[in-house]
């Protein structure tokens, strides 16, 4: 797969910049030549004389330097790749990326490639979870950037959380993902395999769309994408949960290891919800529509007379509530719903809440500019009875990877109401 590839690898200031003198092993063994730039920081925990010894390669580090410019300028060298990774990605050299600044040899490669970027963030965690960090990411991504990574973990300054990079070989998978059927972007980060803690647990997730028909060619819809949904029961099947995906019509493939249910309109995942309980909890992420045309016509509307045809429109069924108050033999544990709110989010999701007879709401931010929908972010706060959490902007895999976290320890607790807890950034490892 990597055969005769040629990877430029840019290597910032971090601690984990030893972990790329064996990525840089693990590329030449799979045949890939790898040509090196450092930044100054870099320098400081790995010497250019390694990397260059590893790679078989001159090691760039000086945009000033004339004998560097005469052998091979550095748009020529940012062109001669194939694929450009940055490992480890600093917070610093992703703000000067996402900022399209070139104030030394490796951002000015960067900003002069024409050849895809694949990014390894490492960094305190938070570091990482710092808003302007996240804008950054968030920037990068629209940009085209890939990412593989962070991993949670204990760091070396003693913390714990996301911020680790990732593994020498997550990143090598990566990079030959960038070489073959690329993964979907919303499932992006490449994580080491969470702990099965919800092995045994059966959990029913909705997602996407509905469709309402009109008529047999026209129908009514909404702009949600599934990729929070689908991301949502990745998630929950990694840590081990039977799985029950059912979602409207989306364009994503399912996701593995999960029993997956396509349905159109809101009646048909009505009846699918209700078909697989009992569970042990549901998620209800889909964009269910609220409303349908009362009666759809059999035979395609014509445009014939001078007025429009009204739509006469009748209610849907409200799967989220009809599941969070059927009888107690057949409600799931833990009923988690969506709120999709352009204002007073939190407090609108408080009231719904209530009105929904749910345990938990996830309530989501999709006003003007969010691109909640379709989008690979999402900004949510996560409402309970006993308080609220707001998690910072991420992508939707870790909005999922946070929720799904939630659910196990939810189930690891013998009392039914949790405890709240912040998201994982605690000192040390408690
Ligand atoms: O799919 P993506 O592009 O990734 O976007 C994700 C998302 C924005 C669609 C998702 O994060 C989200 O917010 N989903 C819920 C959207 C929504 O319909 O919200 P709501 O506030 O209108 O509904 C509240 C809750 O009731 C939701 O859990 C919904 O699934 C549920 N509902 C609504 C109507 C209905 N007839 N039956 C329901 O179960």
């Amino acid at each position: 797969m990597l055969k005769g590839k040629r990877i430029l690898l840019v290597i910032s200031g971090g601690i984990a910049a030893y972990k790329s003198l064996e990525l840089i092993r693990r590329l030449r063994e799979r045949g890939a030549s790898v040509r090196c730039a450092m930044t100054k920081a870099a320098e400081q925990f790995v010497t250019p004389l390694s990397v260059s010894s590893l790679s078989g390669e001159k090691v760039s580090t000086d945009i000033f330097s004339l004998t560097d410019e005469a052998e091979m300028g550095h748009i020529e060298l940012s062109r001669d790749a194939d694929l450009v990774v940055v490992a480890p990605a600093t917070a610093n050299i992703l703000a000067r990326m996402a900022q399209g600044l070139a104030d030394d040899m490796a951002t000015t490669l960067l900003l002069a490639t024409d050849k895809p970027i694949l990014v390894a963030p490492a960094m305190n965690v938070r570091m990482w979870l710092h808003p302007a960090t996240q804008r950054n990411v968030e920037q990068l991504k629209q940009d085209g950037v890939a990412f593989v990574g962070p991993n949670d973990g204990e760091m070396a300054c003693g913390e714990y959380g996301p911020g680790r990079m990732a593994e020498p070989l997550e990143i090598v998978a990566a990079i030959e993902a960038q070489f073959g059927k690329p993964l979907p972007k919303h499932l992006m980060l490449v994580q080491p395999p969470p702990a099965q803690s919800l092995k045994g647990r059966k959990v029913i997730v909705t997602s996407g769309p509905t469709h309402e028909p009109i008529d047999p060619v026209r129908y009514i819809a909404n702009r949600s994408s599934g990729k929070q949904g689908h991301a949502i029961a990745a998630a929950l099947a990694a840590r081990g949960a039977e799985v029950i995906l059912v979602t409207g019509p989306v364009s994503l493939p399912d996701p593995p290891g999960v029993k997956t249910i396509h349905v159109e309109a809101a009646r048909d995942m009505f009846s699918a919800c209700f078909l697989n309980l009992p569970a042990d909890a549901a998620i209800f992420a889909a964009a269910v529509a609220d409303w349908r045309v009362a009666v759809e016509a059999s035979q395609k509307l014509k445009k014939t007379s001078d007025t429009p045809p009204t739509l006469r429109l009748a209610e849907n069924p409200d799967i989220l509530r009809a599941i969070a108050t059927t009888d107690a033999k057949r409600r799931p544990t833990l009923v988690v719903g969506f709120a999709a709110e352009t204002e007073n989010v939190v407090a609108y999701a408080k009231k719904k809440l209530a009105s929904k007879g749910c345990d938990w709401i996830v309530a989501n931010h999709v006003g003007e500019g969010s691109d909640t929908f379709g989008g690979d972010s999402n900004r949510v706060h996560l409402v309970r009875q006993d308080g609220v959490e707001d998690w910072p902007r991420m992508s939707k895999a870790e909005v999922a990877a946070q929720l799904a976290d939630r659910i196990a320890a939810f189930f690891s607790e013998s009392a039914p109401v949790v405890k709240l807890t912040k998201p994982k950034i605690s000192k040390g490892r408690s």
